[in-house]
């Protein structure tokens, strides 16, 4: 059975900008999330505090969040790699922080510069001051179902480490396909194997669409029981630390199909496809959705 509401965790503004070549303004940022909550999203990821030198786009997250009004029951998130980007965080006055630990040692080397056991580490005081303060906080774990790197990864890996970012205090873990690789039934036992350590009401789930698997993931981890699932407007996305990333789930994608098995979103199609337009607009590029071609040629 599926559930009855999903809640999307609409990653565009972050990990869709991140590693798009063309660097937008500020501006174009807030007005896109702005267009996103518009469409009815709730949670979104509006950037990261991580140095300039490693991602450029996503320098200008604090600007991002000094354009936008707190309205209504809007959750915005950023996402930071340390106590130093949990501190430009609140300064920047975010409410909700997430965290993102590796499954597989090399990429978490390449990613953020140090081991798992260093990370979680580092995460532990990030989660201490963040609890301090009163921030929610959420836990990534990368590579759950495959590394650039390594290739395979441990499913028992993926379970150990949720197990240790909700110790720490995640209220939600991620469970993320960095690379896309992953298959319905493969990532089902996963998220099923996750859940049975830390409840499957704090699962989210996390697909890039490199080998266009994400929806038909999304839909085999429904069945278990998932309600909270990450996706990107436009299909926008890609890590620059993971080669071949692919883009995310595109929300677009993900509302349509909800909408057609009558799954509760609480997200307007037509209002996200506006969005889609104009950040796609900005970026000179094509939406990479199937439901934006379809539309489009309608
Ligand atoms: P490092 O070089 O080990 O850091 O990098 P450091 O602590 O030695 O500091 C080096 C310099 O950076 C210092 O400045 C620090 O002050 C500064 P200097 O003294 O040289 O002038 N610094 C910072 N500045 C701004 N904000 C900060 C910050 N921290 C240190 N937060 C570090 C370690 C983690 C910083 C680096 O490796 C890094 O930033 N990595 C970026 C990782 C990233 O953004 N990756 C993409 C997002 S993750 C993702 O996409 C996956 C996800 O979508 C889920 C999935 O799909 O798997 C979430
Ligand atoms: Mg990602």
């Amino acid at each position: 059975t599926l559930p009855k509401r999903v809640r999307i965790v609409e990653v565009g503004p972050r990990d869709g900008l991140q590693d798009e070549a063309k660097i937008l303004s500020a501006e174009i940022k807030a007005e896109f999330i702005e267009m996103l909550a518009g469409a009815g999203l709730v949670s979104i990821e509006a950037g990261s505090f991580v140095p300039q030198k490693s991602v450029p786009q996503m320098a200008s997250t604090e600007e991002v969040l000094q354009r936008l009004e707190a309205h209504g029951d809007l959750r915005l998130s950023v996402l930071i790699p340390n106590l130093h980007g949990l501190i430009a965080a609140q300064s920047a006055g975010a409410k909700e922080i997430s965290i993102f630990a590796s499954a597989s040692e090399t990429f978490s080397q390449r990613n953020i510069n140090c081991s798992i056991s260093d990370s979680l580490s580092r995460y532990a005081k990030v989660a201490e001051e963040a609890g301090r303060s009163g921030l929610r906080l959420r836990g990534y774990v990368s590579c759950a179902l495959g590394c650039p790197y390594e290739g395979a990864v441990s499913p028992r890996h993926v379970v150990w480490l949720a197990g240790e970012l909700r110790a720490i205090g995640c209220e939600e873990i991620s469970v993320a396909d960095t690379i896309g690789v992953g298959t319905p039934l493969v990532a089902r036992r996963l998220i099923e194997e996750v859940a049975g350590e830390i409840g499957m009401e704090r699962v989210a789930i996390h697909f890039h669409d490199a080998y266009g698997q994400a929806l038909v993931n999304v839909f085999a981890c429904l069945e278990a029981g998932v309600a909270t699932v990450d996706a990107s407007v436009a299909g926008l996305g890609g890590c620059p630390f993971a080669p071949g990333a692919g883009g995310n789930l595109a929300t677009e994608d993900l509302v349509y199909m909800l909408d057609g098995m009558e799954v509760e979103t609480g997200v307007d199609l037509g209002r996200l496809l506006d969005a889609a337009s104009y950040i796609c607009a900005r970026l000179d590029r094509m939406p990479a959705s199937s439901v934006a071609r379809a539309m489009a040629t309608r």
